[in-house]
């Protein structure tokens, strides 16, 4: 290497307004300088770490959490693990919830909560995260590519513990822009949302209670965060991630409480982005189907009568796509304020033949607030 090369070699490593390079950064969460002034929200992308704490010290009404799940490739079991920090206001500070769906459809669902004193440390690495929360009772290594998470769980309060591997199959997007630095996280200014692995393959191997849940099947990385919290704003939503075949699907659609409706969809094919936006009419459709579904919901909990969501996705001369989620479990979360199923995900390009795999998928709302 000669002395010129070297020379801009290293100009690029440890300058970084010459170059790309994304140093690792520390945060120790919830940082809460002050309760009742505003503290900074990043809602683009940016040049930083894609994975990292976009509201590095929060006040009593900012929320930011790193969610992850993984469905059986039977879509009959499941596990999410979500880390928190969740406003004060609501008492609560930083929190873990766990949910884990074992084989024979027993639901294990709880929040543990170490209060505003607990503390969540995050580290980033290139584009990954790295965090340890609750003194180690849930912890995650990413790749700084975002080709893999590793999670650690051990969590003796819920009696659950074990791994789950996360092996990336798509490339990192966000709701309506395209993706890269000026790239808006935000949909509506009470929501921000950030997407590392809109899919991935999934191992898992945990021990709850007495039961064994170990499987292979489909896994998701995101990303949420705001400067309030979001249910008085939002009427409800939809969203959920499938494969079918070699197809891989995010579907979003927000109701704001003036209904204001966006609709999103990540669509992939092989791994090839065929769409990845969001819009205001129905070339993105969500919909629930079942017995007496009332569209839209009318009362919050009203889900347990839903089979399943249609979605379909218009890219005009690029072809219509249509995709069925079929219900194989239905978990009721939150006090009824939200609702989660797993299950089959069938579909592909109308007029090809269907593919078939699985999912996930949810309701958020409506509150009655
Ligand atoms: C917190 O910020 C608010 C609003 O800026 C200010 O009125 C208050 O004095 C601050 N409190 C402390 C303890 O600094
Ligand atoms: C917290 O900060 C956000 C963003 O700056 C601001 O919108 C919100 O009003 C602040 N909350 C409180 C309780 O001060
Ligand atoms: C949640 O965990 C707490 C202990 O932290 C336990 O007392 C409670 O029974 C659990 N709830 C459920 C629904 O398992
Ligand atoms: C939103 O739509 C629902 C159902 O169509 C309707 O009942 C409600 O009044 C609408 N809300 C607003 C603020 O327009
Ligand atoms: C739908 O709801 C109506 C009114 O509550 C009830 O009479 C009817 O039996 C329900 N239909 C089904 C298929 O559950
Ligand atoms: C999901 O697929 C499995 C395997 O084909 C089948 O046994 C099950 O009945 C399907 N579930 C639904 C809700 O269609
Ligand atoms: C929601 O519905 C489920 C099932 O019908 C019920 O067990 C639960 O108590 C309900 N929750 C609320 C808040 O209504």
């Amino acid at each position: 290497m000669s002395f010129r090369r070297s020379a801009t070699f290293l100009a690029a490593l440890f300058l970084p307004s010459l170059g790309q390079a994304k140093f690792p950064k520390n945060y120790i969460l919830p940082d809460i300088i002050n309760g009742t002034a505003p503290v900074p929200i990043e809602t683009t992308v940016g040049s930083g770490a894609y994975d990292r704490a976009y509201i590095p010290s929060h006040n009593a009404s900012t929320y930011e959490w790193w969610y992850f799940d993984a469905v059986s490739s039977d879509g009959q079991s499941s596990v999410v693990f979500v880390a928190l920090v969740v406003p004060t206001a609501l008492g609560q500070g930083t929190e873990v919830s766990a949910q884990v769906i074992t084989p024979d459809g027993e639901i294990f669902a709880n929040r543990t909560d170490y209060g505003p004193e607990g503390k969540f440390w995050v580290s980033t690495r290139g584009d990954g995260s790295s965090g340890v929360i609750g003194d180690g009772d849930f912890t995650w290594v990413g790749q700084p590519d975002l080709s893999q998470y590793e999670l650690k769980v051990d969590l003796p309060e819920q009696d659950i513990s074990g791994t789950v591997t996360l092996i990336s199959a798509a490339s990192p997007f966000v709701g309506c822009d395209p993706f890269g630095p000026d790239a808006r996280t935000h949909t509506f200014w009470w929501f921000n949302w950030i997407n590392f692995m809109g899919d991935a393959v999934a191992v898992v191997d945990l021990k709850v209670g007495d039961k064994r849940v170990a499987f292979t099947g489909n896994g998701y990385h995101d990303k949420n965060w705001g400067p309030v919290p979001y249910p008085p704003h939002l009427n409800y939503w939809y969203w959920g991630h499938g494969r079918a075949g070699d197809y891989s699907l995010v579907w979003s659609r927000v109701v704001a409480k003036d209904n204001t409706t966006i609709s999103g969809a990540w669509l992939a094919r092989d791994g090839q982005v065929l769409r990845s936006t969001c819009v205001h009419d129905e070339s993105i459709h969500v919909e629930p189907f079942g017995n007496n579904v009332t569209i839209p919901p009318n009362r919050p909990n009203d889900t347990e009568n839903i089979d399943g969501f249609d979605i379909t996705i218009n890219i005009g001369e690029e072809g219509l796509y249509q995709f069925r989620f079929d219900s194989n479990r239905w978990t009721n979360g939150n006090d009824g304020n939200y609702a989660r199923w797993i299950g089959n995900f069938t579909g592909g390009k109308v007029g090809e033949e269907a593919s078939s795999g699985v999912g996930v998928t949810e309701q958020m709302g409506p509150f009655g607030i």
